[in-house]
């Protein structure tokens, strides 16, 4: 941040000297202040050092996004819209979820979900899209947790969710309760690591179950932000740390306590996260006994590559797809208990159906 505060100066004082040159070029469009008064004006909104802002960006240092651990995947075409700050503006730019490869790329940061520097103004703090999201799965569908809160609508749930979703893989299942084989290529094949979106909107899970799976409510209640953004301690979990828990804090249940007013010091309200932990389990052992997950690299069994492909039945292919939907998922119930139970309940009846 001292570095920050350093170019600042430079850039404040840049402008204030172009300003006075007659023919040097323009500063940034609205930079001069709206009344007339010069740029800083409203420069000095946002960086004044000000409490507010300044606890914001020591927060956020700590998140995961900032710590950049998958910013090398940025220089992937197809990884980078969700790795990488270049690839995010140009997916929304695009709608399209293929974008070019970033080798000089920027991680996940303040302008990534604000507006910042667009009319440097303390407007800028808008959020940049909170549109429907298409997913990736099924880009033709559109899915919208915007939610209705006091004075308006908080669509940051639709924010996060054009990264935290999973991904299209080929082959893809067609007919879930399928018996007909189809070849898989690759023992990564499956829904990739951040499906949270999907989970909270009960969508993404192959229903090969007798009966259709239900879904709890928190998708018109809260939004990531609710849950993963609330009352901060420190740097160690809530504002914009997006963390839930930390080994020096616990479980951050004050995100809660709005309407789980008797929640203990846990997140397993009702004992659904012990639950889920368990049918979760289950669903592990039967896929490991039938040669169909890994237990070691928790993913398929190989050898399977593309010259060495492997057959799985539809049915085992969602089952499976299910329960990574859940692994990934991590929050063990809480995104959306109902959904979550009746995947892996559907799973695991399937499985016992086996000879
Ligand atoms: C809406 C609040 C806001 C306003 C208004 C604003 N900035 Fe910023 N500015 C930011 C944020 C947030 C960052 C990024 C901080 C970080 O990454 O830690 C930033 C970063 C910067 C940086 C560091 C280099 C960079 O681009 O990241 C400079 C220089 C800067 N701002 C100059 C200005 C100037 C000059 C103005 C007025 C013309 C201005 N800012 C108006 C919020 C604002
Ligand atoms: C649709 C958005 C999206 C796309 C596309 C995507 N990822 Fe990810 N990826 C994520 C999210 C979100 C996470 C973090 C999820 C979490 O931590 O729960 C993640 C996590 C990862 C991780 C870290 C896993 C771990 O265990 O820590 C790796 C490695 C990774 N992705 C590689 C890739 C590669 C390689 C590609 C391209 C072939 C790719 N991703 C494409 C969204 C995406
Ligand atoms: C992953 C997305 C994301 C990133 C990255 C992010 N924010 Fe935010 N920020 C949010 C959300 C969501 C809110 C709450 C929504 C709202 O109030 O409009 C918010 C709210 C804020 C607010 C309050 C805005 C207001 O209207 O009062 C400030 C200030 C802020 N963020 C600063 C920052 C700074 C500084 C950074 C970078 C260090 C940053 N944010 C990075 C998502 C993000
Ligand atoms: C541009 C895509 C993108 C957006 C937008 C985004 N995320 Fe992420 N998120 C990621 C990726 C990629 C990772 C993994 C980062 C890494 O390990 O480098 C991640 C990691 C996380 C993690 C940490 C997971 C862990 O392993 O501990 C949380 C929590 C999280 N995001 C929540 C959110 C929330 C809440 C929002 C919206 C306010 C959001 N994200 C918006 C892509 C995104
Ligand atoms: C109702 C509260 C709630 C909502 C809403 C919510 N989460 Fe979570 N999330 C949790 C809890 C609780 C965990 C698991 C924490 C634990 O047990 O360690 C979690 C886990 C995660 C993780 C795994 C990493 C971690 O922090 O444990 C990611 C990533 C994540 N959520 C992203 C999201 C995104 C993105 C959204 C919005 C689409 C979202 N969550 C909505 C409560 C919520
Ligand atoms: C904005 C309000 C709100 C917040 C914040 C919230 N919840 Fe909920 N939660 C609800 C509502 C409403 C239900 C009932 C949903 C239903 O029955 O479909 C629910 C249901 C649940 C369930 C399923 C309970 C059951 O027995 O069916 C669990 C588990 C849960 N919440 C955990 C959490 C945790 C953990 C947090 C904090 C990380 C949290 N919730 C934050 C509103 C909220």
């Amino acid at each position: 941040m001292l570095v920050l505060s350093g170019i600042m100066v430079m850039a404040v004082s840049g402008l204030i000297f172009i300003g006075c040159t007659k023919e040097g070029p323009q500063g940034p469009a609205g930079a001069n202040g709206t009344n007339g008064k010069d740029a800083n004006a409203t420069c000095t909104l946002c960086h004044n050092f000000g409490d507010t802002v300044i606890v914001k960006i020591f927060q956020y240092d700590a998140s995961k996004h900032a710590s950049a651990s998958t910013i090398v995947e940025a220089a992937r075409s197809g990884c980078s819209g969700c790795h990488s700050h270049e690839g995010f503006l140009e997916k929304l730019q695009t709608g399209s979820s293929v974008t070019q490869a970033y080798n000089d790329a920027a991680p996940i940061n303040c302008r990534t979900c604000h507006t910042i520097h667009s009319t440097y103004t303390p407007a800028d703090w808008a959020l940049r899209n909170v549109e429907p999201v298409h997913p990736y799965i099924d880009s033709t569908s559109s899915i919208d947790l915007t939610i209705t809160i006091p004075g308006g609508t908080d669509g940051t749930s639709n924010l996060c969710g054009k990264c935290h979703q999973a991904r299209l893989n080929s082959p893809w299942i067609t007919n879930p309760k399928g018996t007909d084989s189809l070849a898989v290529t690759s023992t990564r094949w499956g829904p990739h690591h951040g499906p949270q979106f999907l989970m909270l909107a009960g969508k993404g899970a192959f229903e090969m179950g007798a009966s259709a799976f239900g879904s709890s409510n928190h998708r018109t209640n809260a939004t990531c932000r609710n849950c993963h953004m609330g009352p901060a301690q420190g740097e160690a979990v809530g504002g914009h740390t997006l963390k839930m828990t930390s080994t020096e804090t616990g479980d951050n249940v004050a995100a809660c306590k709005p309407c789980h007013s008797s929640i203990g010091t846990t997140f397993d309200v009702n004992g659904r996260q012990t639950e889920i932990e368990g049918l979760y389990q289950t669903l592990k052992v039967k896929l490991a006994q039938k040669k169909v997950l890994d237990t070691i690299t928790g993913i398929l069994k190989g050898p399977i590559s593309a010259s060495k492909p492997k057959k799985f039945t539809q049915i085992q292919l969602s089952v499976y797809w299910n329960w990574c939907m859940v692994d990934a998922d991590r929050s063990m119930g809480v995104h959306n208990y109902v959904y979550t139970r009746d995947m892996l309940n559907a799973g695991i009846a399937y499985m016992n159906s086996l000879p």
